[in-house]
């Protein structure tokens, strides 16, 4: 894919490589020599070739500045391998969602011993009252442990597929639980009204956003000044970690991730053995 910000410059590289050419072949005489009363004038040919290169670029420029706020500069089309969908973001080919049909897998009886998630959440350090978003919730399989870890808190369970919300409804009113709130979002927006949120916690999820860049966006417009990023990704660096590549990241490209929307890498702890607990926040 080829996006605005590029035609824009080619554009304007072709456009006055073109008239310096054109120009080079004319035999337009010099109006001025090139010593007039002592003052070292640019030929007339030369002038001429510079004005319309500033002119070919001016009127480019409008196109780069556009290109930047919908992300798609970020992406380009690629090989579509096994798990991804062909679309590449900062150089990370993005993965296929997970279907509802992976419930059992998300809430299988070894994922204590795998993953350990009651270590990950209680690294979570979230004040009373406060407002999570598990983003890419699934079967609400962290949002119930946090609800039950910090009752006081409200955990809104968000996501894509409206069986995975059904899923989550149902289980929320067998076990009378109160304090998670299924939402639906959508695949470049989170849909929450801006600085509404104290924290969003990612959990095997953000590797599958297909629009990350506006999604991104869009949560950081709803987290509060001084909101946190909870990012868990299973570890990219590490060969022993047994999941399929592109559900995997390295640190790295998620910090660039992250701070291409805003956000300031805080720091990360190693203390889950497949994932790393990324912390990132929005500036105060
Ligand atoms: C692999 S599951 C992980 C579920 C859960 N976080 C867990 O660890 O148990 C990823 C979930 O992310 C959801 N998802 C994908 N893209 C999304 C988006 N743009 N916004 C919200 N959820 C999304 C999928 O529907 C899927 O339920």
């Amino acid at each position: 894919m080829v996006d605005g910000g590029c035609v824009a410059v080619i554009g304007s590289i072709a456009i006055a490589s073109l008239l310096r050419y054109t120009l080079s072949t004319l035999s337009i005489p010099f109006i001025f020599s090139e010593h007039t009363c002592g003052v070292t004038v640019m030929p007339f040919r030369m002038r001429l070739s510079t004005a319309l290169i500033a002119l070919a670029i001016c009127v480019h420029l409008p196109l780069l500045g556009q290109s930047i706020p919908d992300g798609t500069v970020f992406y380009t089309e690629g090989p579509r391998t096994r798990d991804g969908i062909g679309k590449y973001y900062m150089g990370r080919e993005i993965a296929q969602v997970m279907g509802h049909q992976g419930i059992s897998w998300l809430e299988r009886d070894n994922r204590e011993d795998e993953e350990a998630p009651s270590k990950a959440i209680a690294l979570l350090d979230l004040k009373p009252n406060a407002v999570i978003a598990d983003i890419g919730a699934g079967s609400g399989y962290y949002s119930f442990r946090i609800a039950q870890k910090y009752p006081s808190s409200e955990v809104l369970a968000v996501d894509i597929q409206q069986e995975m919300l059904n899923y989550i409804t149902s289980k929320a009113a067998a076990e009378k639980i109160t304090n998670v709130k299924p939402h639906l979002g959508n695949l470049k927006s989170v849909q929450m009204p801006p600085e509404t949120i104290d924290a969003a916690l990612f959990v095997d999820a953000y590797h599958e956003f297909s629009q990350p860049y506006e999604m991104m966006t869009s949560i950081f417009n709803a987290l509060r000044p001084g909101g946190i990023v909870y990012l868990l990704e299973y570890r990219a660096e590490d060969p022993k970690v047994p999941i399929k590549p592109l559900h995997k990241m390295t640190q790295a490209q998620a910090k660039k991730e992250m701070n291409l929307v805003g956000f300031n890498w805080v720091k990360t702890k190693n203390d889950l053995p497949w994932q790393h607990f990324m912390i990132f926040e929005k500036p105060r």
